[in-house]
């Protein structure tokens, strides 16, 4: 099959490579997927790249990727079954999410056929494209959860998310809309139209206006860009709201080599004890029952993907990563294989 490899972390322009390679055999419990879609976000790049050194630790590969295919995300059709696999038929349209562990190492989506557990894949929704359902599964659960477990987000409250117009942030502005909040999008001027028309209340150019200095009061600031201290962000905050920091590197630009976003959130985490708008860890159910909840909401129409004007070919991928990275793009950023 065909198949984006890397045998190496680093600059994504030079480690991948488009390759014949074996095709996958699908285990017990799982089923083969011919893959449509997949999709580019910032976990790709940290898998790619190696950087910040820690994700290594975290089970991806110390010197060079367990996997060598990169992606995580897949929307595609099942052609075959492993011994035991039974939730499935081939020719169903399923997507999913299928790492198995955390979404900053690769789990060999960029191919033309993954061997995937069954249990996490679903039914694509009848409404949805393959590009449309490869959109959703990364991003739409990095926001559920932070935005529900982590955050609590309850109805009439205020809700803000810094950096709303990319990949996590359209689903944190539908998924707080969809829970009753009232929602502050905080993102640069190409992108507050999208925002508006996602029912973004009230939105702010991040270009134009310092959220943190517009006498705003919010019960949840969602920041996904992280670039304010907590110290502004604080400014901007309920004193019995809840700040969540999601974690951004800007794409090397901003985080810390070795430790990424985690030298921003380690120190949140040690004074969240004695701070009450920082939550610590929330545990919330397990990503199964997220995945169920979100393929709900877009069965019912309640949350949309939203997909970039620019959609790749599988032997773009390292294009893509640039496009991405440029800051452009609007929502996700698709590879059709
Ligand atoms: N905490 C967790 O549970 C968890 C788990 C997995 C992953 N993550 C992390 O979650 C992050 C998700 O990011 P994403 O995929 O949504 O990124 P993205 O698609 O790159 O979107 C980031 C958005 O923020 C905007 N932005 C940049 N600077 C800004 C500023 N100063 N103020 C406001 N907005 C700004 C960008 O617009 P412009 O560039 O056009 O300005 C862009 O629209 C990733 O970094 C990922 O590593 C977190």
């Amino acid at each position: 099959m065909r198949a984006i490899v890397q045998e190496e972390y680093g600059p994504h322009r030079e480690v991948l490579r488009l390759c014949e390679i074996p095709s996958p055999v699908p285990g017990p419990g799982q089923v083969l997927v011919r893959v449509r879609a997949t999709s580019v976000h910032a976990d790709v790049w940290h898998a790619v790249t190696g950087v910040p050194y820690v994700l290594r630790l975290m089970g991806s590969g110390l010197r060079a990727p367990k996997q060598p295919v990169p992606g995580t995300d897949l929307a595609g059709e099942v052609v075959g079954l492993g011994p035991g696999a039974a939730a499935f038929a081939p020719g169903d349209r399923v997507f999913g999410e299928v790492t198995a562990r955390n979404q900053w190492g690769n789990a060999g989506t960029f191919a033309e056929l993954a061997a995937v557990d069954e249990t996490l894949l679903a039914r694509i929704p009848e409404t949805l494209s393959f590009e449309q359902a490869a959109a959703v599964p990364t991003a739409a659960l990095i926001a559920l959860v932070n935005l529900r477990d982590q955050g609590r987000v309850a109805a009439g409250q205020r809700v803000l998310v810094n950096g709303a117009g990319g990949a996590v942030g359209v689903w944190a502005v539908q998924l707080a809309k969809y829970f009753g909040a009232e929602v502050t999008a905080v993102d640069g001027p190409a992108k507050l139209d999208l925002l508006r028309a996602l029912g973004a209340d009230r939105v702010i150019d991040y270009t134009q206006q310092d959220f943190t200095r517009l006498g705003l009061r919010v019960d949840l600031v969602l920041d996904i860009v992280s670039q304010a201290p907590f110290s502004d962000v604080r400014r901007a905050l309920e004193p019995d709201g809840t700040f969540v920091l999601v974690g951004h590197d800007q794409y090397g630009r901003s985080g810390h080599r070795v430790l990424g976003s985690l030298r921003r959130m380690l120190p949140l985490m040690a004074l969240s004890p004695f701070v009450k708008q920082l939550p610590g860890v929330r545990p919330g159910p397990p990503r199964r029952e997220n995945w169920a909840t979100l393929v709900d909401l877009l069965g019912q129409g309640r949350v949309r993907p939203v997909v970039d004007e620019r959609v790749f070919p599988l032997e773009q991928a390292a294009e893509a990563i640039d496009y991405l990275a440029s800051g452009v793009a609007r929502g996700r950023v698709v590879l059709t294989v």
